[in-house]
C-alpha cells in the first residue's frame, strides 16, 4: 500500500509533465479568499482533477477542482483550484497527495490560503492573517507510517514551517499599500463542526489566534519534502471569548468573498516580488 503510493505519485507527475511544457517552480493552493486570483493568471493549460490519474475529486460546494498553469506577474505558476479536506472523508495520504506530486514536478515554493475563525481579541471579521506558525490538532498525521527517505526525513524539523523571508516580504507589500495585516498561529482541526465557545477558548489558551479545517496537512507534507511555504487566512468569523456568534458556511463564504480583492492583491504582489 505504502510502496504503491510512491508509484502513484510518480505516475501522476509523469502524466502532468507529459501535458505541460514549461513546468513552474511555484504553486498556489487557491483556498477560500483566493478564488479571484484565477482571473489574474494568464492561463496556458488546465487539467480537471477528474482527468488526472490518481487525483481525488473534491466534493464540497464552492470548490470545483482543476490544476491551472500559467503566468502570474513575472512568475510561471501552478494553481490548485479546489483542495481536499480531511472532513470530506479522504485519508491524509489523499489530502496531501497533490503536494507530493508538486514536489515530484519540481515545485520549490507553495502559497496557501484558507478561511479561519479568529480567536485573538484584536482581530476583526475580514482581517487577513499571515500564518506565522501552526498547531496540528488533526487526529491523523500525514507522515504516519513507513518513511521513504527519497520523499523526506523520518523526523522533519518544523521550527520554520512558514518561511520568515516570505512573511517579511508580505508585510512589506501590505505596509507599502496601506493594507491592514494581522499575524498569528493557525490551529488546524478536522471539522466539519465549527467550534463550541469552550473549544474556541481552549484553542486560544493553547496559543492559537485562528482556527480552520485545512492547510496544516499540506504544509506538513510540503515541509517534509523541503518545499518553502507561505500561508494566509481570511478571518471570516470570531470565536473570541464572550463574543462567540453563530456561524454558517454561507457567512464564511460571504466574509471571504468580501476580503478576496485584498487577499488576491497581496498574494499577487508577493508572488511577483519573491525570489524563486
Ligand atoms: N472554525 C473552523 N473553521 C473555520 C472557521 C471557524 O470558526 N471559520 C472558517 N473556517
Amino acid at each position: 500500500m505504502e510502496k504503491e503510493m510512491l508509484d502513484l505519485i510518480k505516475q501522476t507527475a509523469a502524466f502532468i509533465s507529459g501535458k505541460i511544457k514549461d513546468m513552474p517552480k511555484t504553486a498556489i493552493i487557491l483556498g477560500t479568499g483566493l478564488g479571484e486570483l484565477v482571473n489574474h493568471i494568464d492561463i496556458t493549460d488546465e487539467l480537471a482533477y477528474e482527468d488526472i490519474p490518481n487525483f481525488p475529486v473534491s466534493t464540497v460546494e464552492g470548490h470545483s477542482g482543476k490544476l491551472i498553469f500559467g503566468q502570474l506577474g513575472n512568475k510561471r505558476i501552478m494553481a490548485m483550484k479546489g483542495r481536499f479536506h480531511f472532513y470530506e472523508g479522504y485519508n491524509m495520504q489523499l489530502v496531501t497527495f497533490p503536494v507530493r506530486v508538486m514536489k515530484e514536478l519540481g515545485i520549490t515554493t507553495l502559497f496557501v490560503s484558507n478561511a479561519a475563525g479568529g480567536m485573538n481579541p484584536d482581530f476583526k471579521i475580514g482581517d487577513l492573517m499571515i500564518i506565522t506558525d501552526h498547531i496540528n490538532l488533526f487526529p491523523e498525521h500525514p507522515l504516519r507510517g513507513k518513511n521513504f527517505d527519497e520523499l523526506g526525513p523520518r523526523f522533519p524539523d518544523m521550527s520554520e514551517a512558514y518561511s520568515p523571508e516570505l512573511i517579511a516580504d508580505a508585510k512589506k507589500v501590505a505596509a507599502e499599500n496601506g493594507i491592514r495585516l494581522v499575524e498569528g498561529v493557525y490551529v488546524g482541526t478536522q471539522g466539519p463542526t465549527f467550534e463550541t465557545p469552550a473549544e474556541y477558548r481552549y484553542f486560544h489558551r493553547i496559543g492559537g489566534d485562528a482556527v480552520g479545517m485545512s492547510t496544516v496537512p499540506e504544509v506538513i507534507v510540503a515541509r517534509h519534502s523541503g518545499i518553502r511555504c507561505f500561508g494566509m487566512s481570511v478571518i471570516t468569523d470570531l470565536g473570541v471569548e464572550g463574543i462567540v456568534e453563530k456561524v454558517s458556511h454561507e457567512e464564511v463564504q460571504k466574509a471571504a468573498a468580501a476580503a478576496e480583492p485584498k487577499m488576491t492583491f497581496i498574494m499577487k504582489e508577493l508572488i511577483n516580488k519573491f525570489e524563486e
